[in-house]
């Protein structure tokens, strides 16, 4: 068996498929193609604004991929450049192994792509525009298969409404809907819920987790860090046309997040005892506070010492508080480098 059949076969659940990827790599010694490539990408737009500079990426089969940056940071420019939208200035894309230049139907058939801007007014039916969607793509007419995507999306009710008449909520279901009409096996979603209200967001959120699990590969673009933090396996942070870091999201949290004990002191500290002058930590104006900082991967060696040296101090305090940076403190602080 090819590793195309192998991973055809196992494609029904993105951790097993990773799983025997790891065999598959191991036997053969030589590694799978990512679903999505990047490399050397760049673009400038007709005006000379240069709005992605030497991207280089490499999206895995089966993962959600959150690509997080502030607004004007490229994302949409990188998402149409790979969906084949806009034209690459220098660089080389493939899509599910296809190069989206030199193969640019066969990337472009494996791809669903949810805009960020969606055009809903339309008179026409949701099953009429799901099915016109996949034939857009040459595909055969396949009804079973679009009767799963309504059905899995909540929309098998409103097959035969008009769009103009679905509310909001059901208008980006049926964006996702046409989007996956053509069977694709990857799916980008950019900026899918922003402006939505959070009950939707849940259910989009929960939407993606079973196309994941389904063996869907999904590249989503967010500005809100909790939707990264919670949907993504890897995280990419991209500002100003360039990516700056990709990360495993456990791997972000823990490496760049910052852990803070606060002491609440009895008596409030004029000055940092000269014992702990080599240690991380501050005190507030009021003096009542000693703020200890240390990162989240150390050992609690160090604050067992700084326990250890207040005791030999006599410093009393009343009450310890600790607190973990969110991934929200990690993208500004990125950011703002
Ligand atoms: N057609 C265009 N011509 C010139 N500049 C553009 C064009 N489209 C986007 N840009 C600029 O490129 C930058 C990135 O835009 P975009 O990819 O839409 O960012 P994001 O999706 O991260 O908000 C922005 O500064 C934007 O103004
Ligand atoms: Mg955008």
């Amino acid at each position: 068996m090819g590793i195309i059949a192998a991973e055809a076969k196992l494609s029904k659940s993105a951790p097993v498929v990773r799983k025997y990827r790891a065999l598959i790599h191991h036997q053969q010694d030589k590694p799978v193609q990512p679903d999505i490539s990047v490399k050397h990408l760049n673009k400038v737009y007709a005006d000379g604004f240069r709005a992605l500079k030497d991207i280089n990426l490499d999206i895995e089969r089966g993962e959600i991929f959150a690509l997080l940056g502030p607004n004007g940071a490229g994302k949409t420019t990188l998402i149409s450049i790979i969906c084949g939208i806009a034209n690459i200035s220098s660089g080389e894309v493939k899509a599910a192994g296809y190069d989206i230049v030199k193969d640019y139907r066969k990337a472009r058939e494996s791809i669903g792509l949810v805009p960020q801007e969606l055009h809903t007014d339309s008179f026409e039916t949701v099953w009429g525009a799901v099915s016109f969607s996949r034939g857009l793509f040459g595909k055969p007419p396949a009804p079973e298969h679009i009767e799963k995507v309504l059905k899995d999306l909540s929309l098998w009710d409103k097959r035969n409404s008009r769009i103009m008449s679905l509310s909001g909520g059901m208008k980006r279901r049926l964006m996702i809907a046409k989007a996956l009409s053509h069977e694709p096996q990857i799916l980008f979603l950019d900026e899918p819920t922003a402006g939505v209200d959070v009950e939707l967001r849940r259910d989009m959120w929960e939407m993606v987790r079973k196309l994941r699990e389904n063996g869907v590969t999904i590249i989503l673009t967010t500005h809100y860090i909790e939707e990264a933090e919670e949907m993504a396996d890897r995280i990419g942070v991209i500002r100003q046309g360039e990516i700056i870091l990709v990360e495993d999201k456990a791997q972000l949290m823990s490496k760049l997040g910052k852990k803070e004990l606060r002491l609440h002191l009895q008596q409030p500290l004029e000055t940092i005892p000269g014992q702990l002058a080599l240690e991380p930590v501050e005190l507030s104006k009021d003096g009542y506070e000693l703020i200890y900082t240390f990162d989240s991967q150390q050992e609690q060696a160090g604050v067992a010492r700084l326990l250890r040296t207040l005791g030999d101090l006599d410093i009393e305090y009343r009450d310890i508080q600790t607190r973990e940076s969110s991934l929200e403190e990690i993208f500004v602080g990125l950011v703002n480098e």
